[in-house]
């Protein structure tokens, strides 16, 4: 027996069960609806743009399912992971096999094993090692080999035969300066990195694949699609999380539960909620978050998705909906109810978010420009363009990322503002977040030969460096 339920956009609620599983009592399907649409009310952001005889089947797993590679000692673990290239995009032209074979220009951060590491990009390195073993595109085995044995037919590939523009998806709120905006639908390409993070799914399809993992492998019409030991293996923790990961944010005596995450399978997170083992995952792209959690020793499964504003917001809303979900499943009394679920996490913790204005912006133009205009380049990640427009700012072309640079009082360092269908990403309420570009190594002529590119606000961890005349994706 299992029992899934699913949530859309915090707008539609599914309440889905196998033919022989516990249907869900009206009692409890009308306290989880009530307890969604206060928050919908409450927060006021959260928007379902289309008309409701499409409300049906639109929704979207962005799930950005990293990886580790557990038994291969002579790689490493942990290595670079930054989304500024991400946000960049890369050329249609680049096939997966030739990003996949420029991975090893990504810089090592550690030894192996010595640290657990989000790794997005070693997810795009999983779809193609399974193109290569499938003999068949990623998109076609996922397909053939997913989303057909397992009936979720309503399933597709974000960018590659659905569009976020199309009628059938949830339309992508942001939220841009203090307004929610619907975002430019180019950056929802990933190309080539869609194993990371394009499936698009409705909360029906996710259901099945809940479903599917609870059941160990097995699909709902009770094909056995995988060894129950492998799902075992994928669902169980393979390393400790990193000890920054460990401290739980929601835990007692703060508050009145603990939710505690602590190790990592194969893109799952293991966890404890108020004692009981739960697996998850979350993931997201932009306005797209989604949060898919199974409570396996109960065959339960919840899904909750949004389709903005993508802020930490979301991620607040989504936890409270799970706890609250959670413990009417568990037979607990909610911690959080309609009462005082708007005000989360008051009263138990009172913080403000922190302002992230960086002060380090000087006025005044950028001395000599000259030293700094010119192509830089990444191996794998390609090249910033740094020139002059018009009226002689110096400008920043990195894809779909395009900005300005402002100064510092740091001799070459420089911020980057960002401006295009990615501002979004750096305007937060009246705050607004610069990308580090620090040029360094001048030649005799004053000109910058490097560019390191950092954005610790969002959320990159490493700095990546870029080359002056070094080769665009070489080979
Ligand atoms: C997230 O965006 C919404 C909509 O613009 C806004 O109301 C909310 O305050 C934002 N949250 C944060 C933490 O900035
Ligand atoms: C948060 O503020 C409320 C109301 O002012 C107060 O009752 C509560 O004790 C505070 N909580 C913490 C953790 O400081
Ligand atoms: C140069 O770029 C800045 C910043 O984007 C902009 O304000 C200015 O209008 C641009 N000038 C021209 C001539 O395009
Ligand atoms: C950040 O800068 C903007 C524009 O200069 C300003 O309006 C805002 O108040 C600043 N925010 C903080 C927290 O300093
Ligand atoms: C910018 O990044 C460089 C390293 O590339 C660092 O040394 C510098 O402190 C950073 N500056 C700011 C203002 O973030």
């Amino acid at each position: 027996m299992s029992t899934v339920l699913t949530l859309l956009c915090l707008c539609s609620l599914t309440l889905w069960t196998t033919a022989d599983g516990k249907v869900f009592t009206p009692e409890l399907t009308s306290k989880i609806e009530a307890f969604v649409d206060n928050l919908i009310q409450c927060r006021g952001w959260w928007v379902c743009p289309w008309p409701s005889s499409k409300a049906t089947r639109p929704g979207l797993e962005g799930s950005d399912w990293r990886t580790k590679v557990p038994d291969d000692r002579s790689r490493p673990l942990r290595l670079f992971n930054t989304n500024v290239p991400q946000y960049a995009g890369f050329p249609d032209t680049l096939t997966r096999k030739e990003f996949t074979s420029q991975l090893r220009y990504l810089p090592m951060a550690t030894s192996p094993r010595d640290a657990w590491s989000y790794n997005n990009w070693m997810y795009a390195l999983a779809g193609r090692v399974a193109e290569v073993m499938g003999k068949a595109s990623w998109e076609e085995l996922l397909q053939t080999r997913i989303y057909q044995p397992l009936q979720m037919t309503d399933s597709r590939v974000l960018g590659h035969d659905v569009q976020v523009t199309d009628n059938k998806m949830a339309l992508p709120y942001v939220q841009l300066g203090n307004d929610l905006v619907l975002s430019d639908s180019s950056m929802y390409r990933i190309w080539p990195e869609e194993p990371a993070g394009a499936v698009a799914s409705t909360a029906d399809d996710m259901a099945r694949w809940m479903s599917f993992n609870l059941q160990g492998g097995v699909t709902s019409q009770g094909v056995p699609l995988l060894d129950k030991k492998i799902i075992q293996d994928i669902l169980s923790p393979q390393i400790i999380v990193s000890p920054a990961f460990l401290k739980p944010k929601i835990k007692r005596p703060q508050f009145p539960a603990t939710f505690n995450s602590f190790g990592y399978g194969f893109g799952w997170f293991s966890a404890s909620y108020r004692g009981y083992q739960v697996t998850w995952h979350s993931g997201g792209i932009y306005s797209y978050i989604s949060y898919v959690t199974l409570i396996r020793d109960l065959n339960i499964g919840i899904y909750i998705s949004t389709n903005g504003p993508g802020n930490s917001s979301s991620s607040v809303t989504y936890n409270e909906v799970f706890y609250y979900i959670a413990d009417l499943l568990l037979g607990e009394e909610p911690w959080l109810t309609t009462a005082n679920a708007c005000q989360f996490p008051r009263p138990w913790n009172n913080a403000t978010s922190q302002a992230s204005n960086n002060s380090v912006i000087v006025p005044g133009t950028i001395e000599n420009p000259q030293f700094y205009e010119g192509d830089y380049n990444n191996k794998l990640f390609g090249d910033i363009k740094i020139s002059r427009n018009g009226s002689g700012e110096l400008v920043v072309d990195y894809g779909r990322l395009t900005g300005m640079l402002r100064k510092t009082s740091g001799s070459g360092v420089l911020m980057m503002e960002v401006f295009g269908p990615m501002r979004f990403l750096t305007r937060r309420g009246d705050d607004t977040i610069y990308i580090n570009m620090t040029f360094t190594d001048p030649d005799r002529r004053g000109r910058y030969q490097e560019l390191h590119v950092s954005a610790p606000d969002l959320g990159d961890t490493d700095i990546l460096l870029y080359e002056r005349n070094s080769k665009y994706w070489e080979e």
